[in-house]
């Protein structure tokens, strides 16, 4: 420790007599300890505290089979049992560690001890790797902890930010090779925490393509339970983040504990009820073939998880998730700005367009008040159907025979922006591209490679592969007016091995993937920040904070059914703002479900999200077109309150037949509620819907003409549609503070 008795900023206290660290804002705490033998500890994580008088010491207790580890021979003393910040495997503790590196006399026992702190106003920046930012060093205090390997000579750097203003914590680690060998690390998570005994529940969004981010929740018992991706991305199947939550939690009681790694490639959640029914919970890259060569002087570092506490329950843990994100994660020109109503071709046409057809597709939004038009898969090479193509970053003269930059022009010339669909990663085996370069496709020497969508995956972690991409699409960046990108991802990662990289370092390849394509993300859309940029992959199969960082916005899912919707839209809103979610009216029946539902209730659920149109309008009846370009209007009218209020969910679909959500402005004098019905049934029951984030004491207007109190809309309540006459209804309430100028 160093020389000061107590330190005290304001967002860090470190006590160092009894060695602890304690950051607090009021609205978390999350406490550290040094232990006898330099053992770094978990001593408490959760509502905030004002001080920590050490009642979390943990007790002594000789249990048999819990050995005493090297240098502590005290029967009471334990790592087993102790629950530790950072653990490693082979001094006594036998659950799962942290840490595992191979060193270069074939073991891979390590043990870090403390060794020294650090603590910085603001949060320095990361260089390669996503991560929230501040710009003001007054909003956030950074504790960087050093632990060592007193063997190796390994040193472990811990930094954990705690934000002035949100019950959040950021976390990651950095391994720094100050020995004289070389080593490998086959695990180094990005957070670890041992909890005591609790009864906390799992919650986590897993899925599948066209059904990602569903909300489950499930005891935990003894024993380790692993959610992960091996996908090479952070998949449709299992986004990276997961909470602990009290049983009974609701949308504003209960404790909840969010954790969200910030990254998009293989990840890993680990959790491990021990035998004394304590918690270790652990997330970070997958470990899984998973190495990296670590040389004398170099360092690695992990991703960086976000740690978000609500005593409040799930409501606000998602708010704090979201404005933290819009705040602090999102960067660039769109951060703050309203997204543009878009209208994409993608199902209005898939890869059956010219000039023409795609004109006039652009004409009937325009006539609607649409803003930007997209023009998705299908412009480039001979990509005629999804079997061919990726990689020839140039125009299909048969479709668009005047070229990009006419079309541009011409979609510039009726008032709107235009953008252009790309799948910068991948490779068609049937390309110009492959051809020419068979080997930059990621492929392991004579075992072939599996197609996906009949594709191969670039090798992203080359420089000249990433580079020939660039060049293409720059090419077109600078001559064809282009105000928006989609960066499509259309299938996972197979034969994970780059022909640059030696035999003992191939299980580098996935990581260094993600870190070439980070580079990519970076260098782009820093060239070109007046480009709005949208992510996606086959929809929402690499929805992540990772992405975020670059990309302020994403493509939901290829699912566009309005029912199916409701639930996507909802378990994606548990940690993404708002403002990130992609959302579009589409034509009937559905393309994916086959689902007919109404113009409103598509409309009501895409504008509860960035709106945009994926169906030709001008093919709709001349009522619909109407309906639709009132739902523009009123989106235009409400979007900033959509896209950056307070967003509260009201009722879960997940677990009934109906749905609401609520956008509540900071100022809480304009208040938008969705309410949905999913299936109707026969004499249904009354129900009551409660609103929330209201001012209690303001007098609202209810569509233009009830009034009631904030209190009463949020305890009383009110019945809504007791007869919807069929399946997939809607209701919409707006509210306006009585009081109010606007
Ligand atoms: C998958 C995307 O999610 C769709 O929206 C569309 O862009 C297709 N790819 C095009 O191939």
């Amino acid at each position: 420790m160093q020389s000061t008795l107590t330190e005290k900023q304001s967002l860090i206290d470190i006590d160092t007599i009894n060695r602890t660290f304690h950051l607090h804002n009021g609205k978390v705490s999350y406490v550290l300890g040094v232990e006898e033998n330099e053992v770094l500890t978990q001593l408490y994580f959760g509502h905030s505290i004002r001080n920590y008088h050490g009642l979390r010491q943990y007790p002594r207790i000789d249990r048999s089979f819990s050995p005493n580890a090297a240098g502590a021979n005290d029967r009471l003393y334990s790592l087993d049992t102790l629950p530790q910040e950072f653990p490693s495997y082979g001094h006594g503790d036998f659950r799962e560690p942290a840490v595992t590196i191979k060193q270069a006399n074939g073991s891979r026992i390590t043990s870090f001890r403390y060794v020294s702190y650090e603590v910085f106003n603001g949060k320095p920046k990361r260089k390669g790797l996503p991560a929230t930012y501040v710009h003001d060093d007054k909003s956030a205090e950074t504790l960087a902890v050093t632990l060592e390997d007193q063997v190796t000579h390994l040193k472990l750097k811990l930094s954990y930010t705690i934000f002035r203003d949100y019950g959040a914590i950021t976390r990651h680690a950095e391994l720094i090779n100050d020995s004289k060998q070389e080593v490998t690390i086959e695990r180094l998570m990005s957070l670890n925490i041992d909890f005591p005994k609790n009864n906390y529940n799992l919650l986590q969004l897993g899925g599948r393509y066209a059904a990602e981010r569903s909300i489950s929740i499930e005891p935990i018992s003894n024993g380790i339970k692993t959610l992960d991706s091996k996908r090479g991305s952070s998949s449709h199947m299992q986004n990276p983040f997961f909470a602990l939550t009290e049983p009974g939690i609701s949308e504003s009681k209960g404790e909840v504990y969010g954790f969200n790694l910030v990254y998009s490639g293989n990840h890993k959640t680990l959790l491990q009820q021990d035998p004394y029914e304590q918690l270790r919970i652990q997330m970070g890259i997958n470990d899984f073939q998973f190495e990296w060569k670590l040389a004398p002087s170099e360092r690695f570092q992990t991703p960086e998880a976000v740690m978000v506490y609500s005593a409040h329950g799930l409501g606000l843990m998602s708010q704090t998730y979201h404005k933290l994100y819009q705040n602090h994660l999102i960067r660039g020109n769109f951060q703050h700005k309203v997204r543009p109503v878009l209208m994409n071709n993608w199902e209005a046409t898939y890869f059956d367009f010219d000039e023409q057809k795609i004109n006039a597709i652009a004409e009937s939004g325009k006539k609607l008040g649409v803003e930007l038009f997209v023009l998705d898969d299908g412009w480039f090479g001979r990509r005629n159907a999804d079997t061919t193509s990726l990689g020839d970053w140039y125009v299909n003269e048969t479709k668009l025979p005047k070229g990009l930059s006419a079309l541009s022009k011409a979609i510039h010339s009726k008032g709107m922006k235009f953008g252009l669909w790309f799948e910068p990663e991948m490779i068609s085996r049937n390309s110009d591209l492959f051809k020419k370069h068979p080997d930059w496709a990621l492929q392991v020497p004579n075992r072939g490679i599996s197609l996906g969508r009949d594709q191969y995956v670039l090798d992203f972690s080359r420089g000249e592969v990433r580079e020939r991409i660039y060049v293409q699409i720059k090419a077109i960046l600078d001559h064809c007016g282009v105000d928006y990108i989609k960066w499509d991802m259309n299938r996972n990662m197979t034969e994970v091995y780059s022909s640059k990289l030696p035999p003992d370092q191939q299980g580098e390849t996935a990581h260094r993937y993600m870190l070439g394509l980070y580079e990519f993300l970076d260098k782009l859309t820093t060239e070109y920040p007046n480009i709005l940029f949208e992510s996606c992959s086959g929809g929402g199969g690499r929805f992540d904070a990772g992405m975020l960082y670059y990309m302020p916005q994403t493509w939901t899912s290829d699912n566009t059914d309005a029912v199916s919707r409701l639930k996507i839209q909802y378990g994606t809103s548990l940690v993404y703002p708002i403002s990130t979610i992609g959302a579009h009216v589409s034509a009937v029946p559905n393309h994916q479900t086959g689902r007919i539902t109404d113009m409103e209730i598509r409309g009501n659920v895409a504008l509860s999200g960035n709106l945009g149109y994926e169906l030709n309008l001008g093919e709709l009846s001349e009522q619909e077109q109407q309906a639709v370009q009132k739902q523009i209007e009123f989106y235009k009218a409400h979007r900033e309150l959509i896209q950056f209020g307070d967003f509260y969910r009201l009722l879960n679909p997940f677990t009934g037949d109906q749905a609401a959500w609520q956008f509540v402005s900071p100022d809480k004098k304009h208040s938008l509620v969705m309410f949905f019905t999913i299936m109707n049934e026969a004499s249904l029951p009354m129900n009551i819907l409660k609103l929330a984030g209201l001012d209690a004491d303001t007098e609202y207007l209810i569509n233009g003409n009830k009034k009631a109190d904030g209190d009463e809309l949020m305890h009383v309540g009110f019945y809504t549609d007791p007869q919807p006459a069929k399946d997939f209804t809607t209701q919409l309430f707006e509210l306006k503070a009585v009081n109010s100028q606007d």
